[in-house]
């Protein structure tokens, strides 16, 4: 934000005006500070779903809606998930900048280095019923970490904080993977540190004692780019919930447990597991205008999972990268015509042209292949949102630090407008 507005905007207000401050970005809207329009008009502004709303200023990733570009701190999502891998986009998103080699090496070796959980752990897991949804026992023990690390939950300390975050980006896979491991009945597998980090998340998942899983270079590569494109997302919910649970100075585990709950909806993070079961139930390609008809019925609540973006009024860039994965995964595995994959190609070719979802810009989302990459990779579908909320942890905690380390920040305290009864008096329930 620049340090003193050029412009301004003038409102008025029951005959009172008010000259409000323009700041620009480096690139996209400006913004009209409203801060003080309370205090000089006695009205609030009324925003639900936020769609006019900028709730922080931000140096870390930036979406284009119109144009469909991605970047995270300058760099286009495409580059990085072609040329990057997922611990140097962390470094990035953490940091602000790509690092030197020598800063790379170190901050995979703090990575590395903090991937095992507490042992007692092992008892929270425990605790859950064995079909408990791997999203809800992670919502529980991202939240339990805080019980468990108790040296690194000081928010006003810049090292604590940098130990927090090292520790989420580590013990994040770890988390997932053992979820994944209860929900199933095997006994969780340590992770191990000779691995890269997507190839350690896979083999955590996959090995048991009895067998060692051998991770392809192919599938740990899909794996590596599903995280990076999943890392940050700039003002999301789950990202402005994670913010908002911050703005208390909430214990940063605390914070992203809250990310966690909010990634869950079908609407966000749950979108991919929802988006698969979609397909499935299309079934076949003869079925598709069934559903399409359905999508675009006011009076049916069905939506076609995978399409869409609060944002993206464009291809979503990170749905183009995620195709091109796709093939790649499923030729490996061998199936390069299976029924979900014709649905899900026919599907996206009617869509783009029926002027329903042209009008509307509705374009396919990240979420409309990651599902299809996911099973293909031998996920189960419980598993898809707890893979995005593992990979979301890095943006979730940069967006945190960020937050904590602005001095405008104070605690999110929205208002409202209220239309409900005015003060009335108590009525004895004898009398009712
Ligand atoms: N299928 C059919 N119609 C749709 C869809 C869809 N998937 N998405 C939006 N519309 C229609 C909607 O009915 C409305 O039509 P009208 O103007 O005639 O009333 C118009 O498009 C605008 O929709 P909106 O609900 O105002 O848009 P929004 O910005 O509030 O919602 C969304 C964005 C992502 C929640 C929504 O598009 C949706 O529910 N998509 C399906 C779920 C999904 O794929 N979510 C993953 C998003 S990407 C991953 C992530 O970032 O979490």
């Amino acid at each position: 934000m620049t340090e003193t507005a050029k412009r301004s905007a003038t409102i008025s207000v029951d005959g009172k005006t008010v000259e409000l401050p323009i700041y620009d970005g480096t690139v996209g809207p400006s913004v009209i500070d409203v801060r003080k329009l309370y205090a000089e008009t006695g009205h609030f502004t009324y925003d639900p779903g936020f769609t006019s709303t900028a709730s922080c200023d931000s140096i870390i990733t930036y979406i284009d809606g119109d144009k469909g570009e991605l970047l995270y701190r300058g760099y286009p999502i495409d580059q990085l998930a072609d040329d990057s891998h997922y611990l140097e986009v962390c470094y990035l998103l953490l940091y602000g900048e790509l690092p030197s080699a020598a800063q790379l090496e170190d901050f995979e070796f703090r990575v590395t280095t903090h991937t095992m959980l507490h042992e007692q752990m092992t008892n929270f897991y425990r605790g859950f019923r064995r079909d408990a949804h791997p999203m809800a026992i992670m919502c529980g023990v991202v939240g339990a970490l805080s019980a468990f690390y108790h040296d690194s939950t000081d928010i006003t300390d810049l090292e604590q904080r940098e130990i927090a975050s090292v520790r989420m980006v580590a013990k994040m896979p770890t988390i997932a993977a053992w979820a994944y491991k209860y929900s199933i009945g095997q006994p969780f597998v340590y992770p191990r540190n000779d691995l890269d980090y997507a190839a350690n998340f896979m083999h955590m998942c996959f090995s048991t004692p009895c067998e060692e899983y051998h991770v392809d270079p192919i599938m740990a590569r899909a794996m590596d780019r599903i995280m990076t494109l999943h890392a940050d997302h700039e003002q999301n919910a789950s990202t402005s919930t994670v913010r908002l649970a911050g703005s208390s100075n909430a214990n940063p585990f605390a914070c992203i447990a809250a990310g966690v709950a909010c990634l869950w909806g079908p609407a966000h993070g749950g979108a991919n597991e929802a988006c698969l079961a979609m397909l499935k139930e299309i079934g076949t390609v003869d079925r598709i205008p069934e559903f399409i008809e359905r999508a675009k019925d006011k009076d049916d609540p069905f939506r076609l999972m995978g399409f869409g973006h609060r944002v993206y009024k464009n291809y979503d860039p990170r749905a183009k990268v995620m195709q091109e994965t796709a093939k790649e995964v499923l030729e490996l595995v061998g199936v390069t015509d299976s029924p979900i994959l014709q649905v899900a190609q026919e599907l996206e070719r009617i869509s783009l042209e029926d002027q329903y979802f042209i009008d509307r810009k509705l374009y396919p989302n990240v979420d409309f292949y990651s599902g299809i990459v996911l099973s293909a990779m031998g996920f189960p579908t419980s598993m898809f949102t707890a893979i995005f909320a593992m990979s979301r942890t890095v943006g979730w905690i940069a967006q945190w630090k960020e937050m904590v380390e602005d001095p405008q920040q104070r605690i999110g305290r929205p208002r409202q407008l209220y239309s409900g009864a005015g003060a009335r008096n108590y009525v004895d329930l004898s009398k009712r």
